[in-house]
C-alpha cells in the first residue's frame, strides 16, 4: 500500500465545491508536487492531509493507518504553512526547537537537532535573533528549519520559499531536494511556480479547479500534456487550432489553416476539433526549409536565450532560440518558421474551454 493515500476526498464549503472527488497516492520517500493556480484547492488539500481542514467526503490513509480524522498533533506530520506562522517571543533556536521541548528531548540533544536544521536552510548564527529581526526570506527558511528538526516521516509544504529572492530560491530547490533524499523525507509541496515543482519533484499533480487535470513525472507532464489545461498552464505553447481530416496508427492528419500537420497522437482518441501545440523552443528560424512565413514583432533578449514573437498567417508564435551568438533577426523583419511535426501535441478542443 502507499505510504500516503487520498481516496475520493471532496470538500465543499456551502455549495461551493474546493475539491471534488480527489484521488491521489504517494509512495514512501516520493516528492510530489501540486502545481496548480491561485484557487485550485492546493491548499485545502494539503491541510485536509495535515487536518486542520476536515474533508465532507472521503477518507486518507498514512503508513496504513486511517488519519481521516485523527487530530492534526497525532499524525506525526511536518508542516510549513503558506503564512509561515513563527512565534514572535521566541528566538529562531526557540521556534526551531519548540515541537522538540513538547516532545520533551534532552536539551542537549534538541541543540543538536536545531543547529544541523539551521545548517540545512544556511541559517547558522542566527540562532538567538527574533522573527521581527530576519528578513522575509530569512523566516521562511526559518519555518523550514522548524519542520525538518522533527525529522517527520512526512512533510508538507506550502509555498515555502515564495518570498526567496530568485537565486536563493533555485539554490533553495536544489539544497532542500538533497535533504529530502538523504533523510527519505517524504515530501508533498504546494506551488504555482511550474520550475520550482520540475527541479525538485519525482511526479507533478498538475491540479485545475479542485481535481486532478494530470499526474506524471516532469518531463511526462511537459512533454505530454494530458489535458488542453496542462498543456498552456506547465510552460509557453503555441496553440493552433485545428481539424483532424484523419486519425492513422501512428498520427492524426490535421487540417490547420490551410496546411496539413502529421501530429503524433500518442494512443489518444482525437477527432473533430483540435488544439495542435507546439512549445517555442521547438519552432527554429529557418532560410530554405521554412514551413510558414512570418514577421518578427517582439524580440527580446533574456541572456540564455531569445524570445521572438512571430505574427503568421496562423496566428502568433512565440519562438524561443538559444542564444548563440548571433542576434536573430530584428523586429519588422520576415523569417521563415519551421519545426518536426513529431514536436506537435495534439488534444481534441471539448475540454478546451477550461484554459483558464
Ligand atoms: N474556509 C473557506 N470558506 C470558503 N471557501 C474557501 C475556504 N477556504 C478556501 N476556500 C476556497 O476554496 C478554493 C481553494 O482554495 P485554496 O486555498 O485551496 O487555493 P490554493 O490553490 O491554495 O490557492 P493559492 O495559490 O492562492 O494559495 C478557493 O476558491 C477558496 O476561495
Ligand atoms: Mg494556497
Amino acid at each position: 500500500m502507499s505510504f500516503l493515500t487520498l481516496q475520493g476526498i471532496s470538500k465543499r464549503y456551502g455549495d461551493f465545491t474546493a475539491i471534488e472527488q480527489l484521488d491521489l497516492t504517494v509512495e514512501r520517500g516520493e516528492f510530489l508536487s501540486l502545481l496548480g493556480p491561485s484557487g485550485c484547492g492546493k491548499t485545502t488539500t494539503l491541510q485536509m492531509i495535515a487536518g486542520f481542514v476536515t474533508p465532507s467526503t472521503g477518507r486518507i490513509t498514512l503508513d496504513g493507518r486511517d488519519i481521516t480524522h485523527e487530530r492534526p498533533e497525532k499524525r506525526g506530520i511536518g508542516v510549513v504553512f503558506q503564512s509561515y506562522a513563527l512565534f514572535p517571543h521566541m528566538t529562531v533556536a526557540g521556534n526551531v526547537g519548540f515541537g522538540l521541548e513538547m516532545q520533551k528531548m534532552k536539551r542537549a540533544q534538541r541543540a543538536e537537532r536545531i543547529a544541523e536544521a539551521l545548517e540545512l536552510v544556511r541559517l547558522r548564527g542566527l540562532d538567538a535573533r527574533y522573527p521581527k529581526e530576519l528578513s522575509g526570506g530569512q523566516r521562511q527558511r526559518v519555518a523550514i528549519a522548524r519542520a525538518l528538526a522533527m525529522q517527520p516521516e512526512l512533510l508538507l509544504l506550502d509555498e515555502p520559499m515564495s518570498n526567496l529572492d530568485a537565486k536563493l530560491r533555485e539554490e533553495m530547490h536544489i539544497e532542500l531536494r538533497a535533504i529530502q533524499k538523504r533523510l527519505g523525507i517524504t515530501t508533498l509541496l504546494v506551488t504555482h511556480d511550474q520550475v520550482e515543482a520540475m527541479t525538485m519533484s519525482d511526479r507533478i499533480a498538475v491540479m485545475h479547479r479542485g481535481t486532478i487535470a494530470q499526474l506524471s513525472t516532469p518531463f511526462d507532464a511537459y512533454e505530454r500534456p494530458a489535458t488542453p489545461f496542462a498543456s498552456t498552464f506547465l510552460g509557453r505553447t503555441n496553440t493552433l487550432v485545428g481539424e483532424v481530416l484523419r486519425r492513422n496508427p501512428r498520427c492524426a492528419e490535421v487540417e490547420v489553416g490551410g496546411t496539413m500537420l502529421h501530429v503524433p497522437h500518442e494512443g489518444r482518441e482525437v477527432a473533430g476539433a483540435v488544439n495542435v501545440y507546439i512549445r517555442p523552443e521547438k519552432v527554429h528560424l529557418a532560410n530554405g526549409d521554412a514551413r510558414l512565413m512570418g514577421r518578427v514583432t517582439t524580440r527580446v533578449f533574456v541572456g540564455n536565450q531569445w524570445l521572438l514573437v512571430v505574427e503568421t498567417s496562423l496566428g502568433k508564435f512565440h519562438v524561443a532560440q538559444p542564444n548563440h551568438g548571433a542576434p536573430p533577426p530584428e523586429e519588422g523583419h520576415e523569417v521563415g518558421l519551421a519545426w518536426t511535426d513529431d514536436d506537435l501535441r495534439v488534444l481534441t478542443r471539448e475540454g478546451a474551454h477550461g484554459n483558464a
